[in-house]
């Protein structure tokens, strides 16, 4: 899949995840194969007003590369601004314009999937900040704002007119959140309709899920599957590949959380990081034999040395099972 001039390396893309998808976690999904990696939504009144934990946000891990760092906001003035930081003080190669996220205090905002509701003004943001860039900008949308108002293949042909270089569309309408099913066939329909990348997201855990959908776009996009198993990415990859799909086991999901650990706590300090570390843990040791206790152990847990220690004792007692 190419999005201007940036050839991928694979048509697997990493979702942005507000609280997770920090450079810490990104840099580990390059290895295995992603072929794009997208970034927590960053405000732009943030970055106009020089918030510290918002620039902290722009930091990147070596190596990331390519990576798609991800706007919100609403106002023409300060998204250009921000666009702007994006484009000349970080290394992204793409900047991504956040028109799906569902939260209130984003809607309140007029940002995220509010800007679902008005093509035009979408058309006019969008347009402004293509033409006040020198990055590729590609747009994640939804289906629409609700169910009485699916408009995505209105809205893809309006970001193409704007000039974005590639559109990912998680397959549910803002008033949906995150229940039910994504529902794909929306998503199949704008990829007739445009001639930019289209990349479908939603739902997808499996290796299954992703070369069937495969089918049909230009690129998927997997957010919360990779919570639990990062490595679908190389097992989808292999298997595009003909090759044979690599196994997870209990050890390799001990190495990245340790390793995730320890590099959240270079961007993070131990103190931040060890709590991040709960979330994480508790996604990957999911579905794995007696995991409640460790669950609630790490619960508790805030330095480097327990949690090592925590992660250590649980997959060494999980060695006799598997
Ligand atoms: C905890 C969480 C945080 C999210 N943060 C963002 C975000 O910052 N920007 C964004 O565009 N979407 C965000 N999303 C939506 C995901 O990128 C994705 O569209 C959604 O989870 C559906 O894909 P999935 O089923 O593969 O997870 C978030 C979703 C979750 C669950």
């Amino acid at each position: 899949m190419q999005i201007k001039d940036i050839q991928l390396s694979s048509p697997i893309i990493a979702a942005p995840l507000a609280g997770i998808s920090n450079a810490a976690f990104r840099s580990l999904l390059y290895p295995l194969g992603a072929g794009l990696v997208v970034s927590e939504m960053i405000s732009d009144k943030a970055l106009l007003y020089h918030n510290r934990k918002t620039l902290d946000m722009t930091r990147t891990w070596e190596g990331e590369d390519p990576l798609a760092m991800q706007l919100f906001g609403h106002d023409v003035d300060s998204m250009v601004y921000g666009a702007q930081y994006l484009d000349t003080k970080t290394p992204c190669k793409i900047i991504d314009i956040n028109m799906g996220c569902p939260v209130k205090k984003v809607l309140a905002a007029k940002a995220g999937s509010y800007l679902m509701q008005d093509v035009d003004y979408a058309y006019h943001l969008v347009k402004t900040i293509v033409e006040n860039v020198n990055k590729p900008v590609s747009v994640k949308m939804r289906l629409g704002y609700d169910m009485k108002h699916i408009n995505v293949i209105e809205m893809a042909k309006a970001m193409e007119a704007a000039g974005v270089a590639m559109i990912a569309i998680h397959g549910r309408t803002r008033s949906q959140l995150y229940s039910g099913q994504a529902n794909w066939d929306y998503i199949y329909q704008v990829k007739t309709q445009v001639s930019i990348p289209v990349v479908g997201n939603g739902d997808i855990t499996s290796v299954e899920d992703g070369l069937e959908r495969l089918k049909h776009v230009d690129g998927i996009m997997i957010g919360r599957g990779l919570l639990s198993n990062p490595w679908l990415i190389c097992q989808i990859n292999a298997a595009l590949n003909g090759q044979t799909i690599p196994m997870v086991t209990p050890m390799m999901k001990h190495d990245f959380l340790i390793e995730l650990a320890n590099r959240l706590i270079k961007i993070h300090g131990e103190n931040v990081a060890i709590k991040e570390m709960r979330t994480y843990t508790a996604a990957m040791i999911s579905g794995l034999p007696n995991n409640h206790a460790i669950k609630q152990q790490v619960n508790t847990i805030e330095t480097q040395v327990e949690y090592h220690k925590a992660i250590d004792d649980y997959f060494t007692s999980l060695q006799p099972i598997f």
